[in-house]
């Protein structure tokens, strides 16, 4: 069964590269090749996910897991201080239970899209908020996510970790506390470590590593690690390094997740770039599958038009398994296929 899946979708990719319609479909979908003990997910918009039938009815037969893109961070959530805004999260979260999708939470600490308010507070006043912000989150969606990127992007390139708002006013055991606060307030989450450009040796993984490692010899409930997969021209993936990292992490005892999986090529795209770039999502989805340790792929932006590439980063684009018409791309069938390769 599973030699005759590969190679039909190894014809429609090749239909699809060339940029033929495929002439026929089995009802193959992403969540039905990939095994039981994963997640697949998507990141999903709520000015999408509620106005556009297309993208939701995608999302509900092809993914078996959800990450919201940006409806929980704080800047959104608790723009004012004192004051949440948790309409798009619980419309997010209540579409996801109704429909039987894993809810990822993301991110609860970040440095990025902080609100302004943050800006004028003296360290106590700041560590006050940190601890609210945590216990109010993760508190309220405690019979709904149990999967949080409690801190997000918190190294830098180069090992040190980043000079946040948070670093700043509370220092460097704010990532061993925000870890601590959440456990406290929903002890039933498994939380992670979420960063990006881990997926290959060097300084930032050894940083994340050691940071991680220190965490769990001093019995901080940290449960895993969000791997960011927000791949560019300028960051390519091996798949040796995948493999390498994934098996560091898991020897460490944690839950790996690929997350943010897109694949940034230069547009108007060449058919060389868009081989490599299906290439790159097919060892994706089979390094995955060679590690029981490994237990959720999450994409990021569901399609070309909505992703994020576009608008930040001038140039790049067709990072996603789909076109901005929602047709699948060789990316999508690439993808598939490494789902479905056990080997
Ligand atoms: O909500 C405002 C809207 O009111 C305003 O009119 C509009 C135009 O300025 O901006 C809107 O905010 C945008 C927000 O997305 C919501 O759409 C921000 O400008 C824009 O910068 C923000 O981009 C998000 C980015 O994180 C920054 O938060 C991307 O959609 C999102 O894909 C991206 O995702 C992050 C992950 O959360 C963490 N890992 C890295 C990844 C990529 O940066």
């Amino acid at each position: 069964m599973r030699f005759l899946n590969l190679l039909l979708i190894s014809f429609l990719a090749s239909c699809s590269l060339s940029n033929n319609e495929p002439h026929f479909e089995k009802n193959l979908t992403l969540k039905s090749i990939t095994d039981n003990n994963k997640t697949i997910g998507v990141s999903v918009l709520s000015e999408q996910l509620f106005s556009n039938n297309n993208y939701q009815s995608f999302i509900n037969s092809e993914f078996s897991g959800i990450t919201p893109e940006n409806a929980m961070k704080m800047e959104t959530i608790n723009p004012t201080k004192g004051m949440y805004n948790f309409r798009d999260a619980d419309e997010i979260v209540r579409w996801a239970e109704s429909n039987k999708k894993v809810i990822r939470g993301h991110p609860i600490i970040w440095h990025r899209q902080v609100p302004s308010y943050l800006k004028n507070l003296d360290n106590n006043q700041l560590k006050e908020i940190f601890e609210s912000h945590i216990l109010t989150i993760v508190k309220r969606y405690q019979n709904s996510v149990f999967i949080w990127d409690i801190v997000n992007e918190a190294i830098n390139s180069d090992g040190t970790l980043r000079k946040s708002i948070w670093l700043k006013h509370l220092g460097p055991d704010y990532i061993k506390d925000a870890f601590i606060l959440a456990h406290h307030a929903n002890p039933k989450a498994k939380l992670f470590y979420n960063d990006y450009d881990l997926t290959m040796p060097g300084p930032k993984f050894d940083s994340a590593y050691e940071l991680i490692k220190d965490l769990l010899k001093k019995k901080i409930p940290i449960h895993g690690i969000g791997l960011q997969m927000h791949l560019r021209p300028e960051f390519k993936q091996s798949e040796e390094g995948l493999r390498l990292v994934i098996q560091k992490f898991s020897e460490l005892g944690l839950e790996i997740h690929l997350t943010e999986i897109d694949i940034a090529i230069p547009t108007p795209s060449s058919l060389n770039d868009r081989e490599e770039q299906a290439r790159t999502f097919q060892f994706i989805g089979s390094v995955c599958n060679q590690f029981p340790s490994c237990t959720s792929l999450s994409l990021w932006g569901l399609n070309d038009t909505v992703s994020w590439i576009p608008s930040h980063f001038k140039g790049l684009g067709e990072a996603t398994l789909l076109d901005g018409n929602m047709n699948k791309k060789s990316t999508y069938y690439e993808f598939l296929k490494g789902l479905e390769s056990r080997n």
